[in-house]
C-alpha cells in the first residue's frame, strides 16, 4: 500500500500537477482520506524524501523538493551517430590527464565538475577506523590472497541485494577495482589482440588496454548503450577476446542498460565465446533498483566492484566475482602481484557494512546525488548552447553532455579557458579510443554544492558561448 502511495505522488510530481514548493497532505489528514495507517504514510513519505522528490520542514509537513526536476529537464535528448573506431595506436593522455587531476585537488578555488567520487564523508567511518585499528590485531600479518572473509562475506550480502547471488569464495578483494581490471585484462589478453569496450568508454581502461598493446573495436554508445548491431558484426569479423562493459551508470555517460540490453549482449557473447569483463563501480549509486548485472545472467562474466565511489577512494578496495573455472588462476596472478590488499582497509569496510552504516549511508548518498543531478540539469537548460545534448543519468554522478559540432575545432581553447576561470570538467576526448569522437565533455555532480556547481556550468555556458557561437547556417 506504501508504494501504491508513493507511486501515485511520484506520478503527481513527475508530470507536473504537483510543482516544487508545493505542499504534500498532512500524515493525518492523508490517512484519515485513504482509510490507511499512519505508518503507511510515513513509510511512502520517506520513500519519496530518499528519491529527493520530497523534502521534510520541521513543523511545516512535507513539500515538493525545490530540485526536483521539470517534466521538460527530465527528458535526454541524447542521439549521438558515430562510427565504430579501430585502434592501435599508442600513447594515451591517461597519465598526465590523472596527475594534473591530483594536482588540482591541492589547489584551492576550483570549482570541480570532474570529480568521480562524491566528497560526501561517510558518518561513523572516522569512529570505525579507529576502532578496527586499535583493536584487531591480527590485522598486522600477512593474510589471504583473496581477502578477509568477513569482509567477502559482506560483499555477498550486498550483491544478492542488486540481484547477484555469488559466494564468498568466488570473491576476490583487490586493491582497488583498477587492480581487478588489470588482472582480468592480463589473464585474457596478448599484444596484438582485440578488445571491445564502448565509444566513449573509462579513459583509465584505455590507458591498460594501451600498455598491453592489443587493439581496439570501440563500438558507439547510444542512449541505450552499446550498438549490438555493431557488436554483432565485429564479434564475428574480428574475433575479439573479451568485450568490457559498464552496465550501470556508465562512465562517462551515466546510461544504465536495460534488462533486455543485457539479455541481448549476454547472447551474442555466449554465441561467439567472448568474455564479458562487467566494471560496475558506480553499481551501489543508482537511485531506483537498477536491473540485475550482467553477471546474474551468466556466471562466465567478470563482475568487478569497488568501495571508492561510495566510502572512500583512499581505501583503495576493490572486488571481482570470479567464474569458478578462473578463480584459482587468477588468485594465482593477484598473490604474485601483491601478495593480498592492505588489511585495515579491508577490515573498516567490513565492519562499516556489518553494521548497517553502509546501507543509511548509500541511502544518503543517493538522495544527495539526485539532488545535485536536477540542479546540474536546471542549469545546463539555463546556461548551456539550446542546441547541446545530454544525458540524464539515473543515478551516479556524471553527465555527458554531446556540443554540436561547431565545437569541433575549439575544445582545447575550451578546456584551457575553463582552467584559467577555475573550472575544472573531464574533456569528451580522454573518453574514446584514439580521442575520435564527436565533441563532448563529461560534467560531475557529486562534488560541489548546487549553488558552485551553478557557478561552474554557467561560467562553461560563457566560453562556449564565447568560443563558438550558434551560427545561422544550418549545416552546422
Ligand atoms: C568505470 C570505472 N572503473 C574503475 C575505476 C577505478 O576505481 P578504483 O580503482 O578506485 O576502484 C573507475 C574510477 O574512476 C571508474 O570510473
Amino acid at each position: 500500500v506504501y508504494q501504491q502511495i508513493r507511486d501515485r505522488l511520484q506520478h503527481l510530481i513527475t508530470s507536473g500537477a504537483l510543482v516544487p514548493g508545493d505542499r504534500l497532505p498532512s500524515i493525518r489528514s492523508l490517512a484519515q482520506s485513504l482509510q490507511v495507517n499512519k505508518l503507511t504514510v510515513m513509510e511512502a513519505y520517506d520513500l519519496l524524501t530518499a528519491a529527493g522528490l520530497v523534502t521534510a520542514r520541521q513543523g511545516s509537513g512535507y513539500f515538493v523538493d525545490l530540485l526536483s526536476p521539470t517534466p521538460a529537464s527530465l527528458t535526454s535528448r541524447f542521439s549521438p551517430t558515430q562510427d565504430v573506431v579501430l585502434w592501435e595506436t599508442q600513447g594515451s593522455p591517461f597519465f598526465r590527464y590523472y596527475s594534473q587531476y591530483v594536482q588540482a585537488q591541492y589547489q584551492a578555488g576550483f570549482i570541480d565538475l570532474s570529480c568521480a567520487y562524491p566528497q560526501q564523508l561517510p558518518d561513523n567511518l572516522s569512529r570505525i577506523t579507529r576502532r578496527v585499528a586499535g583493536l584487531n590485531e591480527s590485522l598486522h600479518h600477512y593474510d589471504l590472497a583473496q581477502g578477509l572473509p568477513r569482509l567477502r562475506q559482506q560483499i555477498a550480502s550486498f550483491l544478492v541485494q542488486i540481484g547477484l547471488e555469488v559466494s564468498p569464495e568466488h570473491l576476490m578483494v583487490t586493491t582497488g577495482s583498477m587492480q581487478g581490471l588489470s588482472l582480468v585484462l592480463r589473464y585474457f589478453l596478448q599484444p596484438g589482440d582485440w578488445v571491445v569496450v564502448e565509444s566513449p568508454t573509462f579513459s583509465g581502461m584505455l590507458a591498460i588496454l594501451e600498455q598491453l598493446q592489443v587493439r581496439i573495436i570501440g563500438i558507439p554508445m547510444d542512449a541505450n548503450g552499446m550498438n549490438l548491431e555493431l557488436l554483432a558484426q565485429y564479434l564475428h569479423s574480428h574475433r575479439p577476446k573479451l568485450i568490457y562493459t559498464i552496465s550501470t551508470l556508465h562512465n562517462p555517460t551515466g546510461i544504465t542498460t536495460s534488462l533486455s540490453h543485457r539479455q541481448a549482449l549476454i547472447q551474442l557473447a555466449q554465441h561467439y565465446k567472448c568474455p564479458i569483463l562487467e566494471d560496475n563501480v558506480y553499481e551501489g549509486l543508482h537511485a531506483d533498483p537498477a536491473p540485475p548485472p550482467l553477471k546474474s545472467l551468466d556466471a562466465n562474466v567478470f563482475y568487478v566492484g569497488s568501495f571508492s565511489k561510495t566510502l572512500q577512494p583512499g581505501l583503495r578496495v576493490g572486488y571481482i566475482a570470479v567464474p569458478s573455472q578462473h578463480f584459482p588462476a587468477l588468485l594465482e596472478q593477484k598473490l604474485l602481484q601483491d601478495l593480498h590488499s592492505p588489511t585495515l582497509p579491508q577490515a573498516i569496510v567490513g565492519e562499516y557494512l556489518a553494521t548497517g552504516h553502509y546501507r543509511r549511508h548509500l541511502q544518503r548518498l543517493r538522495t544527495m546525488l539526485k539532488c545535485h543531478r536536477n540542479a546540474m540539469l536546471q542549469a545546463l537548460s539555463t546556461y548551456f548552447p539550446a542546441d547541446a545534448r545530454w544525458t540524464m543519468p539515473a543515478g551516479g554522478m556524471f553527465l555527458w553532455v554531446q556540443l554540436p559540432n561547431r565545437f569541433a575545432g575549439v575544445l582545447a581553447a575550451v578546456h584551457q579557458q575553463a582552467v584559467d576561470a577555475k573550472i575544472l570538467y573531464t574533456e569528451g576526448s580522454l573518453c574514446f579510443p584514439a580521442r575520435q569522437g564527436y565533441p563532448a565533455i563529461r560534467l560531475s555532480f557529486g562534488n560541489e554544492s548546487p549553488d558552485l556547481m551553478e557557478k561552474g556550468v554557467a561560467g562553461l555556458g560563457e566560453i562556449l558561448a564565447r568560443l563558438a557561437p550558434p551560427s545561422t547556417n544550418a549545416a552546422d
